[in-house]
């Protein structure tokens, strides 16, 4: 066969097919949103980063505002900046914008389509949000209270104990969080405490979380970026064989626990979820595996407030924690620690809370949403399939809601001026004193049908916490033993500072949290360990709560 014919027939068909594509293939009718010129076939790829990605974006929301679009290789990815804009999409339209991204390593090979985070928004997810959501709403986080007062209690004693062998050289504060945290949510998931913060399921959950940071990175496994790879043989696909492992890996942990759940003393989730109608007929792995993702949200997230609270204590404290310490003086006096039924009293300890997640949200770069058709918004096409983040670091930063100063930290932006305040105030199931704050957005939860399940029970741990430590110490960084200096702690976001993951968290430093007198040490030594209460007890109460309430 000649072969110069064949190449005319091709080229004629290609022009033909050029042709038919440009006058029938519909113009979306508004431009893409703006953003960086991508290249050609990587698009924006190598323009972001390697590190802390969300803050370049935060920089070129500054350039092309509320609404940007980039290309990560071909896959539209739409970033919202601003609250109104996450707020117009992500809660109003939020029908359309629930999904999640396809995420082929984390969520279907290590999680199998069982991660609570990362599933798609179907009929399956709603079965699980049906029976995770009524442990978690306000009514219910409100019984866990007793739980999270022990665990405080339990923190600040130890903490005391540590000063007491190390002094000015500073405690791990980030070590006794995560304990504190932790043991509260094992405890309510499985019915059992972590009493040192080493112990193997905890280690375990650790790396699980680390991994799957790691496997969910954008551009970390190209079958994520190009999913018809999956479809190789495994001896040409590795990834397939890590994946199993480290199925293997949160298969054995989430069992286990849930094992653990079924047959330990006292109430508990694992109990509740299993005798649901959602769980009584699921399979034991999916029942595991949502018990093991609550686990996972409840251990990081508010380990990492507390951090940076430490931080902003550190670096901008001279503002506020006096204002805090002299509050908690009045309402709470030398004779007792802080207490729930304080809260009302204390609304500025909530104006904290709420300043800490904005002024460094946890999940700072966002979790992302996907929309699968087509939208417009702004006078903007918004294409079919596109993942859509809300950058919680720029949105934090939004002047129009938080006022100006929004580098700062200031509780005060969250106080109903004087003049507003109510007489009769409205004091919510949890205590937190409703019409003393602005009703500003708590966007570090995130938005729409995907908001964080979590956040009640959250902002109760993150509430008590916070005040029992301003009560008790005073904190400086602790003193280098190699230097003999106390090293200078900085909120400057670097990759210096801060760490990179789905979470961001300041990097390790000690810190001297020195007893603001001896009647700080005589209350907690008086309150004692809290490891001889038979929690079982507590739990069994607490469902009688959530029952009454
Ligand atoms: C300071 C603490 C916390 C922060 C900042 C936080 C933040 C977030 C964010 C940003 C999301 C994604 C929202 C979105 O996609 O728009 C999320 C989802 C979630 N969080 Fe939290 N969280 C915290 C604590 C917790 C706790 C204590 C629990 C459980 C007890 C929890 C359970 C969950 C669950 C199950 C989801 C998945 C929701 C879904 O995809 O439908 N979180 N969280």
């Amino acid at each position: 066969m000649p072969l110069i014919p064949d190449i005319k027939l091709l080229l004629g068909a290609v022009v033909l097919l050029v042709v038919v594509r440009v006058l029938f293939t519909r113009r979306p009718p508004h431009p893409l949103p703006p953003g960086p010129k991508p290249a050609p076939l990587i698009g924006n790829l190598h323009q972001l980063p390697k590190s802390l990605q969300w803050f370049q974006l935060y920089h070129w929301s500054k350039k092309y505002g509320p609404i940007m679009h980039l290309s990560m290789g071909g896959q539209p990815l739409i970033i919202l900046s601003t609250h109104q804009a996450a707020h117009d999409l992500l809660n109003k339209r939020s029908a359309r914008y629930s999904d999640r991204p396809r995420m082929v390593m984390s969520g279907e090979l290590v999680t199998r389509g069982m991660h609570m985070l990362l599933r798609q928004y179907d009929e399956r997810y709603r079965l699980h949000q049906r029976m995770e959501a009524p442990l978690l709403n306000l009514r219910s986080a409100s019984s866990y209270r007793p739980l999270q007062d022990m665990e405080s209690r339990q923190l600040l004693f130890d903490v005391l104990a540590e000063y007491d062998e190390v002094g000015a050289k500073g405690v791990d504060f980030h070590h006794h969080f995560e304990r504190a945290m932790a043991s509260f949510i094992y405890t309510v998931n499985y019915g059992y405490r972590l009493r040192t913060g080493y112990e193997k399921e905890l280690m375990d959950g650790k790396r699980v979380q680390a991994e799957f940071a790691r496997t969910g990175q954008v551009g970390a496994y190209l079958v994520d970026s190009f999913p018809s790879l999956n479809y190789l043989p495994r001896f040409l696909a590795p990834w397939k064989k890590e994946a199993d492992e480290l199925y293997e890996l949160e298969c054995r942990l989430h069992l286990g626990n849930l094992d653990k759940g079924l047959t330990n003393p006292g109430w508990n989730f694992s109990k509740h979820m299993k005798q649901s109608p959602e769980g009584r007929d699921m399979p034991k792995v999916e029942l595991a595996f949502d018990l093991g993702i609550l686990a996972d949200a409840g251990l990081d997230t508010s380990t990492v407030a507390l951090d940076w609270f430490i931080v902003a204590w550190i670096t901008t404290g001279s503002s506020w924690v006096p204002k805090a310490q002299k509050l908690l003086e009045e309402v709470v006096g030398r004779d007792r620690l802080p207490t729930f039924e304080d809260r009302p009293k204390l609304a500025y300890i909530d104006a904290i809370v709420c300043e800490t997640l904005r002024w460094r949200p946890v999940v700072v770069g966002g979790v992302p949403h996907f929309i699968k058709v087509q939208d417009s918004y702004m006078g903007y096409h918004i294409p079919a399939n596109s993942i859509v983040l809300a950058n919680a670091f720029a949105i934090t930063r939004d002047e129009s809601v938080f006022g100006p100063d929004v580098d700062d930290f200031m509780p005060e932006r969250w106080m109903v001026d004087e003049k507003d305040v109510k007489a009769e105030p409205t004091i919510d199931a949890c205590g937190l004193n409703v019409s003393a704050l602005k009703d500003l957005p708590q966007t570090g939860f995130g938005f729409g049908r995907r908001i964080c399940t979590g956040r009640i029970i959250a902002r109760n741990q993150l509430f008590i916490q916070m005040a029992r430590m301003l009560w008790a110490f005073d904190v400086e960084p602790g003193i280098n033993e190699a230097t003999g200096q106390r090293p200078k702690i900085t909120a400057e976001i670097t990759p210096a500072n801060c760490t990179e993951g789905f979470v961001t968290l300041p990097k390790p430093f000690k810190v001297e949290m020195r007893p603001r007198g001896q009647w700080v040490r005589d209350v907690i030594l008086r309150s004692g360990t809290t490891h001889g209460i038979d929690h079982a007890e507590v739990l069994n109460q607490a469902a009688k709560d959530r029952e009454r309430a």
